[in-house]
């Protein structure tokens, strides 16, 4: 029987998701809430907040969902896989309990010190007087300085300074620029290396670990300019055996050990944020979510079913799956609108699509259909992904079709897939 879906969401990760599971022979109806006209090919949209659990568990009900799929952390932190598995739903998303995993930096950080996972030292604090403390007698810098709460990917600051270190710690615990986010901090050693993120999905008691990828959070080339949502992400990330064996036994592995030994229940991804440093990978941090922009270059490569590997893990039976992937590569270019991040321009009318090269994904992140045009609506717009059987090869599609996309303002890194 058909298995009609409703993601949470409606950036491009959703989209990705959308054309994804639509090309799943066990899907029925793909509906997103509350989605976005650009994703509407894959997934129509019912206009509910993720935030707004009653209304989500009451048209779960009403339109016989039989997987409900969370894209974003903030609902998973404040519980809907709880409260929709309370109704009978069946949900891809962990529960409240997990979600704090992402949601609380210093909860993450004891989980990883008592379960023995690779990461950075670290200390907490409750009140800035002992936080300003600590950092006075730091010896070693720069020092990371952390909100411990969710603050949309700004809570971190690397602070090559004491004076800097203060002022991290004043904004966040005094001024309160997050809220309650900064009602505690997470002062941490500095790692060296370079990043990587893994996505695995897992069912709480065995995991299966997708490509290794690399997105690019700074707005310009060069990693210069300001912290993004991410510009773009290439996958897979060419790591050795070792280190590879090393994410996936003492990263991934360790995670849902000490899941199952503190009997935290688990259906979901794990996104693992790595450090490649010269003592090997560590984790920065786990989210407990799919990665956005990772998802949208992780998923074309997916070859086998996910909306299988989804319904395994809801049932608890992800040990017989056997994802498969496609060969080569797959890139991911975001085109961002102007002013983006700090403050994005949106009305723009966007034009090309139908210029884009065949085989080229476009995913739609901050858009919006105004009469018969679509316009720009946030900060990253559209997301262009691209097989190919290397990278160079992905790349070269997905500018391509990133070329042949405009809108006033449009920008886009250029060196998506370099080593800076
Ligand atoms: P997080 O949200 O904890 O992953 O931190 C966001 C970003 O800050 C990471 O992607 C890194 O670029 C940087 N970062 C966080 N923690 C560290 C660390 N201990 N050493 C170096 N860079 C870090
Ligand atoms: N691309 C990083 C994240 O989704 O958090």
């Amino acid at each position: 029987m058909a298995v009609n879906i409703l993601i949470i969401g409606s950036g491009g990760r959703e989209h990705a998701l959308a054309w994804k599971l639509k090309r799943s022979p066990l899907a029925g109806r793909i509906y997103a809430a509350p989605g976005s006209e650009g994703m509407r090919a894959c997934a129509r949209p019912v206009p509910m907040g993720a935030l707004e659990f009653d209304k989500i568990a009451d048209f779960c009900a009403g339109g016989d969902i039989g997987l409900c799929v969370i894209g974003p952390e903030e609902p998973l932190a404040k519980g809907l896989a709880d409260h929709l598995a309370a109704k009978g739903v069946k949900v891809f998303g962990p529960r409240r309990q997990a979600a704090m995993l992402e949601a609380s930096k210093q909860l993450a950080k004891e989980f990883m010190r008592r379960n023995y996972i690779p990461t950075a030292g670290f200390q907490s604090h409750y009140d800035p007087a002992s936080a300003k403390e600590a950092v006075r007698a730091t010896k070693k810098w720069p020092l990371v300085v952390k909100a411990d709460g969710l603050a949309a990917g700004k809570g971190v600051r690397v602070c090559p300074d004491e004076a800097s270190a203060l002022s991290a710690v004043e904004d966040f615990m005094e001024k309160r620029i997050f809220g309650s986010s900064g009602a505690r901090v997470v002062l941490e050693e500095f790692l060296e290396g370079r990043e990587a993120s893994v996505m695995a999905l897992c069912d709480g008691k065995d995991f299966v670990m997708l490509p290794v990828a690399r997105d690019h959070k700074r707005l310009r080339d060069g990693d210069e300019g300001p912290n993004t949502g991410g510009m773009g992400a290439v996958a897979p990330v060419d790591l050795d055996a070792e280190t590879l064996e090393k994410v996936r036994v003492d990263i991934l592995g360790r995670f849902v050990e000490g899941l199952k030994k503190e009997k935290i229940p688990y259906c979901g991804v794990i996104f693992a944020g790595l450090m490649l440093s010269k003592d090997g990978p560590k984790a920065l941090e786990f989210n407990v979510r799919f990665g956005d922009p990772e998802t949208q270059t992780v998923l074309p490569l997916l070859k086998s079913d996910l909306l299988a590997h989804m319904l395994a893990c809801a049932e608890g039976r992800l040990a017989g799956e056997r994802p498969e992937l496609h060969a080569g590569a797959c890139a991911t270019v975001v085109l961002a609108a102007a002013g983006y991040p700090d403050s994005p321009a949106t009305g723009a009318e966007i034009r090309g699509l139908d210029r884009v090269p065949a085989g080229a994904e476009v995913f739609h992140a901050g858009t919006a259909a105004d009469g018969g045009r679509l316009k720009v609506s946030g900060g990253r717009v559209l997301g262009v992904s691209a097989r190919g059987a290397d990278l160079a090869g992905a790349l070269r599609l997905a500018y391509r079709a990133a070329a042949a996309i405009s809108f006033d303002g449009a920008q886009y890194r250029r060196d998506i897939g370099k080593e800076n």
